[in-house]
């Protein structure tokens, strides 16, 4: 059933809390690809009810970033959620979600800030507000839906980090189930934004994979060393590429550290062809 009303969601939502059934959602902003389907499958598997919302947020794109020009495929994303049995896709428009808030500023508009730490690095750098955009809308879509469980994917794991950390300050009653990348056959990792990209520009873009993969595999050789293991990328690069950062993390609190260890993440966003990529891994598994 495709909704664009928040109160007729929430009409169902109240309808599905009295039977005692567990929801599930999965906040998207559509054009849904294989990585989303692993996401839906795995809420279709483990709840009664399964919420996936598609929206393009207006407010966690910067003024010369691809608002305008991001994918937008609803029928294509409703038919795929009617095939995998999903109750709901809320796809709402951004006056249905902010009103007349104007040109969606924090003058006129209540924002969820997450905390400095966690923003001022990573994607969070240069896309100033990002996370502001994603936190407001997401807590939006947790207190329309009150879902049980949230899927994000691993893709984004600045966002995963910072959304479970929003959920836990704020008390927020849901738990944030993580799912892994899913990836093409060559190894680059699936995003909506693959649609910007040329065949050539596609085959350029797998320096993201292979860059984690090297450093995983010299990890695995007992290099520990975060300078050394972020040397290692250098070779891959050429000038098709423009490395935005390459960065070696603690995967839970996003510290910089100067060994890495089981716990660490690394994370790469890189420029090719003009579009913007990100790709992660952890070096000692979930
Ligand atoms: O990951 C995304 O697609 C978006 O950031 C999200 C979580 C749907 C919020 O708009």
């Amino acid at each position: 059933m495709l909704l664009n009303n928040i109160e007729e969601v929430k009409k169902n939502i109240k309808e599905w809390k009295k039977e005692g059934f567990k929801i599930g959602l999965v906040p998207t902003m559509g054009a849904l690809h294989a990585g989303h389907l692993s996401l839906i499958k795995k809420a279709k598997a483990s709840c009664d009810k399964v919420v996936v919302s598609v929206f393009v947020n207006p407010i966690q794109f910067g003024p010369s970033e691809d608002f305008d020009k991001y994918p937008r495929t609803l029928d294509a994303d409703e038919r795929l959620c009617n095939r995998e049995g999903v109750d709901i896709v809320f796809a709402p428009s951004p006056k249905e979600m902010y009103g007349d808030a104007g040109r969606l500023s924090n003058d006129t508009l209540t924002y969820v800030c997450p905390p400095f730490f966690y923003v001022n690095k990573l994607c969070g750098k240069t896309r100033v507000g990002h996370f502001d955009g994603v936190c407001t809308v997401v807590l939006k879509l947790f207190n329309i839906v009150q879902p049980d469980y949230a899927f994000f994917g691993q893709k984004d794991a600045q966002q995963v980090v910072i959304v479970k950390k929003m959920a836990a300050d704020l008390n927020v009653p849901v738990e944030i189930i993580q799912c892994p990348i899913v990836r093409e056959e060559s190894g680059l990792a699936l995003s909506s934004r693959n649609k910007y990209l040329t065949d050539e520009g596609k085959k350029d873009a797998l320096v993201l994979s292979k860059i984690l993969n090297n450093i995983k595999t010299c990890y695995q050789k007992g290099i520990t060393d975060v300078s050394a293991l972020k040397e290692t990328a250098y070779s891959f690069l050429t000038d098709k590429h423009e490395l935005e950062y390459l960065e070696i993390l603690d995967k839970n609190t996003l510290e910089e550290k100067l060994h890495a260890d089981n716990n660490s993440i690394v994370l790469i966003a890189c420029r090719v062809e003009g579009v913007r990529l990100i790709d992660n891994t952890y070096l000692g598994g979930i």
